[in-house]
């Protein structure tokens, strides 16, 4: 050990000796100086979440809101917005549940408060509904033309075909022509509201097709439908697993 140091420059043992100093001044103030209490890790959790209980409470959350405000909270339940809750727009609004009479959340009703989900930006996720805060109707309140609690563009499509476009021109040129979409599917009028959380009925077995198709058809509109035997014809497939339903095309 000796011969080894004394092989050292001088400058580096010095070094050495004010690391080893500085290590057990740092030893002496963790161990000695510094109080047990702040060291003691459960401790302080405990002392936190005391302190942590302690705030007072300023969001009431969702179902608070419906002891009093039954018909808003219905009606918002079925629409776009139902993923909201209210204090989202409404801000922190306990004291309100509280003392109804003098205390009132905010109302947000500047335009600029709904642009901060709907202003049009590339990275929201395609199809989400999207505008230009400073083209689209300006000077108005959103809120003259949408209803906050149930929005949805002023006019709600009548046709199927303003939103299934392609499916529609599709059949408009097949052998299916004739046939009503809801012919095949039972589309329930929210479905044009809430095309995403209410669903149309979609044909689940070869019988359905059958009802025009089959031997002994009796549909209205079966008269003008080629006839296959339902018993061997395509053997246990599905009909659509071979025929488009929007466009059935036999070859010749
Ligand atoms: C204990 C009953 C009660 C509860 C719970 C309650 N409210 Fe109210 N709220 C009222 C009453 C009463 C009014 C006043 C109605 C009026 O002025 O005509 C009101 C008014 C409002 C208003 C309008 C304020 C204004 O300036 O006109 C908003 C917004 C509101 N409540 C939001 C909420 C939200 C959000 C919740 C859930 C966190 C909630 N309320 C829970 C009773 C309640
Ligand atoms: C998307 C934001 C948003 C959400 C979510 C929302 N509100 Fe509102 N709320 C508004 C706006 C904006 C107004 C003002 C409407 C206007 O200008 O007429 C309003 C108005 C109100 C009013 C005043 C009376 C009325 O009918 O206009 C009450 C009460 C109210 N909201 C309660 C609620 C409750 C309860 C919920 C949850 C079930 C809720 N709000 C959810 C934005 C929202
Ligand atoms: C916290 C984010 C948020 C805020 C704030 C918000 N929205 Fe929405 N909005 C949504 C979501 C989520 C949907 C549902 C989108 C979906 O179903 O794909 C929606 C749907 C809509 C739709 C339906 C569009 C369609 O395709 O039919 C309209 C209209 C709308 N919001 C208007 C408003 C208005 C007006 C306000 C302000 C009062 C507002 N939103 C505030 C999140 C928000
Ligand atoms: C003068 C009435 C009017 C006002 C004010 C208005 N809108 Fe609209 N909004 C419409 C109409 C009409 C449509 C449907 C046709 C269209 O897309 O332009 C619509 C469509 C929408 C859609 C659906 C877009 C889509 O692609 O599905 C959203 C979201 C929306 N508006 C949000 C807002 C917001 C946020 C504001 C306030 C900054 C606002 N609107 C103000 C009339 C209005
Ligand atoms: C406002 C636009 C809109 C209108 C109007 C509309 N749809 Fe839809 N429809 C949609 C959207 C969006 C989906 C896709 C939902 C998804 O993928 O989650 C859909 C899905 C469907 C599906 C597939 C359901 C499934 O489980 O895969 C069928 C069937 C359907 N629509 C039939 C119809 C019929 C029939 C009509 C007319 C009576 C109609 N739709 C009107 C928007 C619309
Ligand atoms: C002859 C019956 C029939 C008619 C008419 C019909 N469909 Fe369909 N549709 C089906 C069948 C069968 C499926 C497929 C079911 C499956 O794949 O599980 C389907 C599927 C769909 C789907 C789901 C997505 C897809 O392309 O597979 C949508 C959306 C749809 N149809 C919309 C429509 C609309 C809109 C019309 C009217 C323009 C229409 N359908 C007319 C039988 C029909
Ligand atoms: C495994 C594939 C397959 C399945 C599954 C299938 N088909 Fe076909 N289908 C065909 C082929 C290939 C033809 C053309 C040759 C022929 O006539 O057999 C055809 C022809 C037809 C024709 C025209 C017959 C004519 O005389 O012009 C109708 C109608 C038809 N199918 C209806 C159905 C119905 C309804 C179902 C369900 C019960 C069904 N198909 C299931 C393959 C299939
Ligand atoms: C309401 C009655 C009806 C129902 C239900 C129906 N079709 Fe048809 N289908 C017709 C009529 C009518 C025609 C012939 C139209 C024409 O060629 O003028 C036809 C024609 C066809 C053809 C022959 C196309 C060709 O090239 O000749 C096929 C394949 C077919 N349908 C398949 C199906 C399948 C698969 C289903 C079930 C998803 C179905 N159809 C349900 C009425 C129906």
């Amino acid at each position: 050990m000796k011969k080894f140091l004394s092989k050292m420059p001088d400058a580096l043992v010095r070094l050495l000796i004010v690391f080893i100093g500085l290590a057990v001044i740092g030893a002496f103030v963790v161990i000695v100086l510094i109080p047990k209490d702040l060291k003691d890790v459960k401790l302080q959790w405990a002392e936190s979440t005391k302190t942590e209980q302690a705030k007072p409470v300023k969001y009431a959350g969702f179902h608070a809101c419906a002891d009093c405000h039954e018909k808003l909270y219905e009606k918002k339940k079925t629409g776009y917005h139902k993923d909201l809750s209210c204090e989202t727009c409404h801000g922190p609004a306990k004291a309100h549940t509280e003392d109804p009479e003098k205390v009132k959340p905010v109302i947000p009703k500047e335009r600029t408060f709904c642009p901060l989900c709907h202003a049009y930006n590339p990275s929201r996720p395609r199809g989400f509904p999207q505008i230009n805060p400073v083209a689209h109707n300006p000077l108005k309140a959103c809120s003259t033309c949408h209803n906050p609690h149930d929005p949805k563009p002023p006019t709600t499509p009548k046709e199927c075909s303003a939103c299934h476009g392609e499916i529609a021109r599709t059949k408009a040129v097949s052998h299916h022509v004739q046939l009503e979409c809801t012919t095949c599917h039972q589309a329930p009028q929210q479905h044009k509201i809430s095309p995403r959380s209410v669903k149309p009925t979609k044909p689940q077995t070869r019988e359905f097709c059958g009802k025009c198709h089959g031997k002994n058809a009796k549909d209205r509109l079966a008269k003008n439908a080629p006839k296959v035997d339902m018993a061997n014809h395509g053997e246990k497939y599905v009909c659509w697993q071979c025929h488009y339903p929007h466009s059935p095309e036999v070859e010749e």
